[in-house]
């Protein structure tokens, strides 16, 4: 059975999507593609449909990862559909798992900030790029390549 992975933020168009991409590459890369499913999705609707921001899209192509997912927002379903949903910021961790409490039964999938892998920096949250300027996109793109290296290493062993 494949392992099912979830990336979680607010609007789905800067993090989580970059956190998916990341992700997928990095398998791709260490051949272990067949053994997962990943997705992204918000906890907020505003972007629904849409591609991710166009400067997460331009920074992450200049690593050579290109970011295709249309943003979506988080369903009670996905709680039973999926192993693991990594949230990019505390606010989002609360979100999520106030939502999961309207489950009938208790969540199928683990909920863990995403930053918990990163073996290289201390960073305590996802930082949120949207509003911040160019350079923002490049360290959250570092922070991510950081927390999904450790993720990969982790859940792989199983
Ligand atoms: P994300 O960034 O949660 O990383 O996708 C944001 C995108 C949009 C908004 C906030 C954060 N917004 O307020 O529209």
């Amino acid at each position: 059975m494949k392992k099912k992975v979830l990336f979680v933020c607010l609007g789905n168009i800067c993090r989580s999507p970059a956190a998916e991409a990341i992700f997928l590459f990095q398998l791709r890369k260490q051949e272990l593609l067949d053994r997962f499913e990943a997705d992204s999705a918000g906890t907020g609707g505003w972007h629904v449909g849409r591609l991710a921001d166009s400067r997460m899209r331009k920074a992450a192509l200049e690593r050579g990862i290109i970011i295709e997912s249309r943003a979506r927002q988080i369903i009670l379903e996905d709680f039973e559909k999926f192993d693991l949903i990594l949230t990019m910021d505390n606010s989002n961790l609360k979100d999520v798992k106030d939502l999961s409490n309207q489950l009938i039964t208790s969540s199928k999938a683990k909920i863990i900030p995403l930053v918990k892998y990163a073996k290289n920096n201390s960073y305590m949250e996802v930082p949120d790029p949207y509003y911040g300027g160019e350079r923002g996109f490049a360290e959250v793109l570092d922070l991510l390549e950081d927390a999904i290296n450790g993720l990969i290493i982790e859940i792989a062993k199983t």
